[in-house]
């Protein structure tokens, strides 16, 4: 039977905590990452469960937003800064959601507006961890969604033209209940780009990083994460 798309997150959230718990992954005393969007929530609820019955125990959390730090905070998971001695500024794992993932596990990630915190968390971690239903599996990343890009909003006009050289066009993301620009948890800016042809995430992800103005870019490529989602049969399907 066909699974709506969030029966899909929940799932593969759900059996993704469970597997990392068999496998040693997510232990007690464990430093995580925890992730933004609709996918991460049901993976932070059910690591509270699985801390609430005992079966992990004395995690310390980094969130990736202030609505992950919100839902550790009613949930009673323990949230640290990525400075704090305790974290030392290095995480075990960090488990986050995507909008877009290839067959390479390159991702694009910010979909949220979170990218940032999440790039921080993410490269920080000796592993990172996708949860994603089916609908984010594409054969390339950047031909359908938008690229997020956070940027100094003083910059916006340089970074833009220098998005332009590079082949994208640029739309700056407006707020919903706000007017203007959507300002990020960091006080910062966004581009969503799309491009004129495919491009490489890789290289690209180097290349918007050096534009003087940029602060962080949704191609996520460097540590390549796990990916949990769901297969034609319903099935959580790890690779
Ligand atoms: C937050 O900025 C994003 O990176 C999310 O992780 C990503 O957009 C996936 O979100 P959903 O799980 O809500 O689709």
């Amino acid at each position: 039977m066909a699974m709506t798309q969030s029966e899909q997150k929940e799932l593969v959230a759900q059996t993704a905590i469970d597997t990392l718990i068999k496998k040693g992954l997510i232990f007690s005393g464990m430093k995580i990452g925890l992730g933004t969007g609709s996918t991460a929530v049901p993976a932070v609820k059910h690591l509270a469960t699985r801390i609430k019955d005992g079966t992990v125990k004395d995690i310390k959390a980094v969130a990736t937003s202030f609505g992950t730090q919100n839902l550790c905070e009613e949930l009673g998971i323990p949230v640290y800064s990525m400075n704090d001695k305790a974290i030392g500024g290095h995480l075990d794992l960090a488990i986050d959601g995507a909008d877009e993932v290839d067959p390479n596990n390159n991702v694009i990630k910010g979909g949220g507006a979170a990218l940032l915190r999440e790039k921080i968390v993410a490269y920080n971690s000796t592993q990172f961890v996708i949860v994603a239903d089916s609908t984010k599996i594409v054969s390339t990343v950047g031909t359908k969604f938008p690229l997020p890009v956070e940027i100094i909003g003083e910059a916006r006009v340089p970074v833009t033209a220098a998005l332009n050289a590079l082949g994208a066009k640029c739309v700056l993301r407006e707020g919903v209940k706000k007017c203007g620009p959507v300002i990020t948890d960091n006080c910062n800016q966004l581009l969503d780009i799309t491009w004129e042809k495919p491009v490489d995430p890789c290289e690209m992800e180097d290349k918007i990083n050096q534009i003087v103005g940029v602060v962080e870019v949704g191609f996520f490529t460097k540590n390549k994460p796990i990916v949990f989602t769901i297969d034609a049969d319903c099935k959580v399907i790890e690779r």
